[in-house]
């Protein structure tokens, strides 16, 4: 196998897109004054930081979040897996959309739950499968987690009407959603997606978890719980590192505070956007008589269906030995499927390489044509 060349599996974001020379400013002066060296002290996070969490969501999503209403995890990975452990007990179960960010599914099953799956489609979960699961496992059944907007791996966005059924759903059934938001502010064409179900209802059937990780930097691992105050309580005694690095917490305290994240944001739309853009006109180019795929409107992934004859493995072999990785899509799912999926991470990587990579997927599949 060639060096790896063309990494279209991992799905970071740039560091040329990260405000490299600002951080190092704030980090100097949270460091030298001493501020940052310290335990934190607090499980749900330093107030100066939930309160610009709390500016920074009310001002890109129109809500009323109080401070109250947030803890500081460290990163949103962290974030679930708190929530999953203190909303379950081992043996419940916990619907996943099909596919799913392939990371969590282990993280939920460290709780010892039972994960199971109801496919994503184009208006989002499949809610006549989730039905099925509610009717098959009962009261087992303890939360589901979704990815509504720009899901990883699949791009979509669950639509509106999906989005209120499911609330109604879970209502009925008395468990709760956990909305993974990390993509909800990556939009690219001017128009947000739907908004989040934590938007639709404030009552505790819902419990959402963000990230900073692809708006600032994932070293940071600073994330978000957005709940009622009594499940902020609950989620604290499930907090198992003691407190969320005190040094990130207010090197991001001070960056919200500086109001240049709110700025910012538009960069990282227009800089990952033409990524966007540019991985849609690399498949449409090289990808047409050989595959379907979705064009997300944010998010980082673009997601491949191969033709039923063609092993996405086997098509991997091919492109590693040509130095381009891509992630297989069985790995982001729960359930056994076919073997005919292709994750594409178009965020870390300038147009023209994006381009050759795409070439060679392209060029192998062909070659692999019956
Ligand atoms: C849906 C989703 N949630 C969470 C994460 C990771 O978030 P964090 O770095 O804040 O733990 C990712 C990143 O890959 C993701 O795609």
């Amino acid at each position: 196998m060639n060096a790896l060349e063309i990494d279209l599996n991992t799905g970071y974001p740039d560091v040329a897109a990260m405000p490299n020379s600002t951080l190092a400013e704030i980090a100097a002066d949270v460091i030298t004054s001493g501020r940052g060296l310290q335990y934190a002290g607090t499980l749900d996070g330093i107030r100066a930081l939930r309160t610009e969490v709390a500016r920074f969501l009310n001002g890109h999503l129109y809500t009323g979040i109080d401070p109250s209403e947030l803890m500081i995890t460290s990163g949103a990975i962290s974030a679930a897996d708190i929530v999953c452990r203190a909303l379950t007990q081992p043996g419940d179960v916990v619907i996943t959309e099909d596919p799913t960010f392939f990371y969590n599914i282990n993280v939920f099953r460290m709780s010892n739950v039972e994960v199971v799956s109801a496919p994503m489609i184009s208006e989002g979960i499949d809610l006549q499968a989730v039905e099925a699961l509610i009717e098959r496992y009962g009261k087992r059944v303890k939360m589901l987690y979704t990815i509504a907007s720009f899901h990883n791996p699949t791009g979509i966005n669950a639509t509106l009407e999906n989005r209120k059924r499911l609330i109604q759903l879970v209502q009925t059934h008395d468990f709760t959603i956990v909305e993974d938001s990390t993509y909800q502010l990556l939009y690219y064409d001017d128009t947000p997606p739907p908004p989040m179900f934590k938007q639709l209802t404030k009552d505790d059937h819902v419990v959402a978890l963000g990230s900073f990780s692809k708006l600032v930097a994932p070293s940071l691992r600073q994330g978000w719980i957005w709940a009622t105050p009594p499940q902020i309580t609950r989620f604290k005694q499930f907090k198992s590192d003691a407190a969320t690095s005190l040094l990130s917490s207010e090197i991001l305290t001070d960056y919200l505070k500086s109001g240049m994240l709110d700025l910012h944001i538009c960069d990282l739309r227009e800089f990952y956007g033409a990524r966007r853009t540019s991985m849609a006109n690399a498949l449409k180019a090289h990808m047409s008589d050989w595959a379907e795929w979705t064009n997300p409107d944010g998010g980082f992934f673009s997601w491949i269906t191969l033709p039923k004859t063609i092993s996405a493995s086997k098509v991997r072999e091919a492109t590693l030995a040509q130095g381009v990785d891509f992630m297989p899509g069985f790995q982001s799912f729960v359930a056994k499927v076919p073997d005919r999926y292709i994750r594409l991470c178009f965020a870390m990587l300038p147009e023209a390489q994006l381009e050759a990579g795409v070439a060679v997927i392209g060029a192998c599949l062909k070659e692999m044509q019956p």
